[in-house]
């Protein structure tokens, strides 16, 4: 019988490799390692695609606002030492992502750069292949409830929510005395965390007025793994950029 194994195809295949060129397999079983890790690769990439198309299909946009897409970590201007020291935090958080699962919050008055650090750690993820939604929670509960009245299950949207890389939730604490608010950002941090997934939380409110907010419980898993506090207290750059064009 005629020999059609996967030697066979191998004599057959080297007979077309051009002189000169080295193959990356000289044996059957190099060859079907590769075919394998090839197919792996292949899938992995896929896999990837997928989650980026979710990730914007989920609130039908970029992961990141457009009005913060041009946000980096090179754009931010350093003019005190809690400028600096923030940046640095968000640099080396972005630089060690994946290494753990430490979720962060950065709590500070209006217009002290919160969304732009968090844009900036996003953007860097991004140019390297995680997944990334910054979303507020405004606009998270109307996809909520955009859910209920499309008849789509709110834990299929929770399930997406769970699997993007980074997840940041913007304007926490907004809204104040929203029970549902409360119980879906709850089972969003619960989830993430137990999955392993970081979560990023950008608020106005101090570490008390977050605890009463969101709940104790929550607070203290955000702690896990190092979980980073970071204080924005200082002026906001909105009145530089008012200041400067009323100046010209
Ligand atoms: N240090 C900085 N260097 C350069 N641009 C900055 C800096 N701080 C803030 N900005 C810019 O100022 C604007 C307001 O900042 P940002 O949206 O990050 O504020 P925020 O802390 O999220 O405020 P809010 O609490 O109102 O949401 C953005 O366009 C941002 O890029
Ligand atoms: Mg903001």
């Amino acid at each position: 019988m005629k020999n059609i194994s996967a030697g066979g195809a191998m004599e057959r295949l080297k007979k077309l490799i051009p002189a000169g060129v080295q193959p990356k397999f000289s044996t059957a079983d190099e060859w079907r390692k590769w075919q394998t890790e090839e197919g792996l690769k292949r899938a992995a990439e896929v896999d990837k695609l997928n989650q980026t198309a979710r990730a914007e299909k989920i609130l039908g946009r970029s992961g990141i606002q457009s009005l913060h897409q041009n946000c980096t970590f090179k754009n931010y201007e350093v003019k005190n030492d809690g400028q600096r020291h923030a940046l640095s935090l968000a640099k080396s958080y972005a630089m060690n992502f994946g290494n753990g699962f430490t979720s962060f919050v950065f709590s500070g008055s209006p217009g002290t750069g919160k969304n732009h650090l968090a844009a900036a750690i996003g953007n860097y993820l991004l140019a390297r292949d995680s997944t990334v939604l910054i979303v507020t929670v405004a606009d998270l509960m109307l996809r909520v409830r955009a859910c209920y009245d499309g008849g789509q299950s709110e834990a299929s949207l929770l399930d997406e929510l769970c699997r993007v890389d980074l997840l940041v939730l913007d304007e926490v604490g907004i809204q104040k005395d929203s029970k549902h608010e409360k119980i879906i950002i709850n089972q969003i941090i619960d989830r993430r965390l137990a999955s392993m997934r970081p979560v990023g939380i950008l608020t106005n409110l101090n570490f008390d007025e977050l605890a009463a907010t969101l709940g104790e419980r929550v607070v203290d898993r955000l702690k896990m793994d190092s979980g980073m506090w970071v204080n924005f207290a200082w002026e906001s750059y909105r009145n530089k950029v008012t200041h400067l064009r009323l100046v010209k």
